[in-house]
């Protein structure tokens, strides 16, 4: 997979699916050379030459055969040599020099894929499954070393990419920027393709074109946000969801990022991500490694299903770990929308009886089982059953749930402190803050500093406490304010630009020492809904709740775009209520379980509420969902209608053989004179049959004539679900 021709010094990463070269150039530059569709034998032929130009001096040392860094395509650019672009790093030394001339030295090519210390990142099953070349840059002058790792898997359409800087000498020093990959493209008319959003409105799909200028897509919360999701597409012009090339770029990372999409006056592209260098410096004693996050690159040529199909398949196959990894995912029912804080063990367990009798499988007790919570500005850091609530405690709740047959899960928000907690009277300086300042409260609370490691135990004691007690089956992790006052009381002076990023640190030791502990436990990431739905969190929580916005309309918006990168069995998606909490908008029960079916589903009301016609309709979604869930979970997306075109929202899961499918239609606003509704799908068996709708056609008509859809055309905020099956010689 990995081959390094010696003669022309350029490494050639392929698996008959993509090709990745990179060269050394005179003078020992690391260049980018080519990333797309694969090549058999990489003979480098259309290698650019190389350029000198006007306005950009040229390095020391390189005789008549001179080339200006700005216009090298270069892996791992610094700045300080005449490259104006965006450099990746950036190494402040005691000199008061902060230039890095990061040249060859050495490479390594061996069998897997090396964990990456302290932080997630995608894994290999085994030697076989993946390669890996290091290439070892080094600046002998300044004794800063960067070991960049790319990993090749043997059947995706995948490279990742991460770096270590060390410090090689007996200098200490700073890294004010290490990004984990950057890589110059020539791609002339490249349009841009994020998940940018806000809370309750997250990743929608925005498409650009990109121009000579520089776009940056970042988060500063201490979180990867709701904001600006650290995923990001590059398109070829005219690429659509089915056909046309299509890179992906993913940060496994949760908190501060930073990714860079520069385009020059060459249309040459650079693309860069990695930490966010805003507020980052960390220190680099002699000997010291730092190791960046992973950022994960694909390449695809059919469209934006194929790169969605091949992060899918990354996500579920080599990056979720643990028992839910491929394991079905229960129906939960949430009291969340159903009683907010206001509830106690009678009244739960009404919801509770009333879920089973519909088919629900599990019941998650949110926010307010705590302490004396009973809003929101209490008791975070008190994790000790509310009495009032919950006299008979919550191992009992736990206990009568089960003997119903149902599972337990439990809402914590463990990184959390409210000034009004017994934690907080103990322990002042648990928080982040600045001291003699009075600190920012963000829902009446305040970010424990997770950095610090007898924190993080204080909590964790608590957690177990709880855990060891209770039969808990499910717990949903939220965290419901962004970091301010970056500060951490225990750390020195010269460290606080480390408290950001050790917080990360913490919280995956956190979460690591938490699912190898109870590892039966499935845990649910949250952040106010979807502020924190990102790759990072996906190592740990191998399902997210995508968006407090429970409105079916808004979600076509919210699901359509977090699918791009993310599978279906990460996106948790619950019915709710209405009129909806959110909108105040009464959506039909059709196109509420349709759109929460596209994923996780899951129910958000109080169902000793529901009328006898919607305990109807729920328990045919439930029904329908245990008979299809691993279609629903696993199945192949093919999105086919986008809600950001303004119209209809049409989407299809598939089995892998194109066999049997669900499409989901759903049109917001009914219209005067609606013309009847063919719908082409793809990825059927053209010369098989399929019974659809009582009837029996073509795979071949589904995919040209296309499906009939029987939308109620008259009514607003309707939705359907249609599923299909090919005929089998038993069913003749
Ligand atoms: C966040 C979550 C909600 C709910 C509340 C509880 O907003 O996203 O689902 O758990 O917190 O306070």
């Amino acid at each position: 997979m990995i081959e390094y021709d010696e003669t022309n010094r350029v490494f050639h990463l392929h698996n008959g699916l993509v090709s990745y070269a990179l060269g050394v150039a005179p003078g020992g530059y690391l260049t980018h050379l080519y990333f797309g569709r694969a090549v058999r034998h990489y003979h480098g032929t259309g290698r650019e030459h190389h350029m000198s130009t006007s306005f950009s001096p040229l390095p020391a040392g390189q005789g008549d055969d001179v080339f200006g860094l700005n216009d090298l395509p270069l892996e791992y650019p610094g700045s300080g040599f005449g490259d104006y672009r965006v450099p990746a790093h950036e190494v402040a030394q005691p000199d008061g020099t902060a230039v890095t001339d990061l040249r060859y030295q050495s490479h390594r090519i061996t069998a897997g894929k090396p964990a990456l210390p302290g932080l997630p990142a995608t894994y290999a099953t085994g030697d076989l499954d993946a390669e890996t070349l290091t290439v070892v840059l080094a600046d002998p002058v300044n004794g800063t070393e960067a070991a960049l790792a790319y990993t090749i898997f043997r059947d995706r359409a995948v490279i990742t990419r991460s770096v270590v800087v060390t410090n090689r000498d007996a200098r200490p020093k700073v890294i004010r920027k290490a990004a984990s990959a950057s890589l110059d493209f020539t791609a002339p008319g490249f349009e841009l393709i994020h998940l940018s959003g806000s809370y309750a409105k997250e990743r929608h799909l925005v498409r650009e074109r990109l121009t000579q200028e520089i776009r940056i897509l970042d988060s500063k919360r201490g979180a990867s946000s709701h904001y600006q999701n650290p995923t990001f597409a590059l398109v070829a012009p005219g690429t659509t969801e089915h056909t046309g090339v299509a890179y992906g770029f993913g940060l496994v990372y949760s908190g501060n990022h930073e990714c860079v999409i520069e385009q020059n006056d060459r249309q040459q592209v650079r693309v860069m991500a990695g930490i966010n260098p805003a507020g980052f410096a960390w220190n680099l004693a002699p000997g010291a490694s730092f190791q960046t996050p992973e950022v994960i690159l694909t390449y695809t040529d059919q469209g934006l299903n194929g790169l969605s199909a091949t992060w899918h398949r990354l996500i579920n196959d080599r990056l979720i770990r643990g028992r839910y990894r491929h394991h079905d995912r229960p129906i939960v029912i949430n009291n969340w929308e159903a009683t907010y804080f206001d509830f106690d063990e009678a009244k739960i367990l009404a919801i509770v009886a009333a879920a089973k009798r519909l088919g629900v499988e599990a019941f998650v007790l949110d926010d307010g089982w705590f302490g004396h919570r009973d809003d929101d500005r209490s008791s975070l850091g008190d994790w000790v059953t509310h009495a009032q609530k919950l006299p008979a405690g919550l191992a009992h709740l736990s206990q009568v749930i089960h003997q119903q047959g149902m599972k337990f899960g439990l809402w914590f928000e463990p990184e959390m402190i409210s000034e009004d907690s017994e934690l907080f009277a103990a322990h002042p300086d648990y928080r982040l803050a600045i001291p003699g300042r009075a600190g920012s409260a963000g829902r009446h609370q305040f970010t424990l500093d997770f950095s610090r490691e007898d924190v993080r135990q204080a909590v964790l004691d608590q957690m177990c406490a709880v855990l060891d007690h209770t039969q808990v089956d499910f717990i949903k992790w939220d965290m419901n304010r962004n970091m301010s006052e970056v500060f951490s009381a225990t750390l020195p002076a010269h460290a606080q630009g480390e408290v950001a990023h050790r917080y990360m640190l913490g919280l995956y030791d956190m979460l690591e020492r938490l699912t190898t502990r109870y590892p039966e436990i499935l845990f649910e990431g949250c952040s106010g809904g979807g502020g924190r739905f990102d790759l990072g969190m996906l190592a740990y929580t191998p399902q997210i709740w995508t968006s407090d916005d429970t409105d079916a309309v808004a979600r076509l918006k919210i699901q359509y775009g977090t699918s791009l990168f993310y599978p279906l069995s990460t996106i948790s998606a619950h019915v709710s209520a209405v009129p909806n909490h959110q909108f105040q908008r009464v959506t039909s029960m059709a196109l509420r379980g349709a759109v929460a079916s596209s994923g996780v589903l899951g129910y958000e009301l109080d169902a000793t509420k529901l009328t006898e016609s919607e305990q109807a309709a729920v328990r045919e979604q439930i029904a329908f969902y245990q008979t299809h869930r691993r279609l629903l979970q696993y199945g192949r997306l093919t999105r086919l209608l986008s809600p950001f075109d303004g119209g209809d929202t049409a989407w299809q899961i598939s089995d892998d053989r194109g066999l049997e499918a669900v499409v989901v239609y759903a049109r917001p606003l009914a219209e005067e004179a609606p013309a009847v509704i063919r719908l082409r799908l793809f990825g059927l068996d053209a010369n098989r049959d399929y019974a659809v709708l009582g009837q029996r056609v073509g795979g071949d008509e589904l995919m040209g004539e296309g499906l009939l859809v029987p939308l109620p055309l008259s009514q607003d905020y309707a939705g359907v679900q249609v599923y299909l099956k090919a005929v089998t010689d038993d069913d003749e």
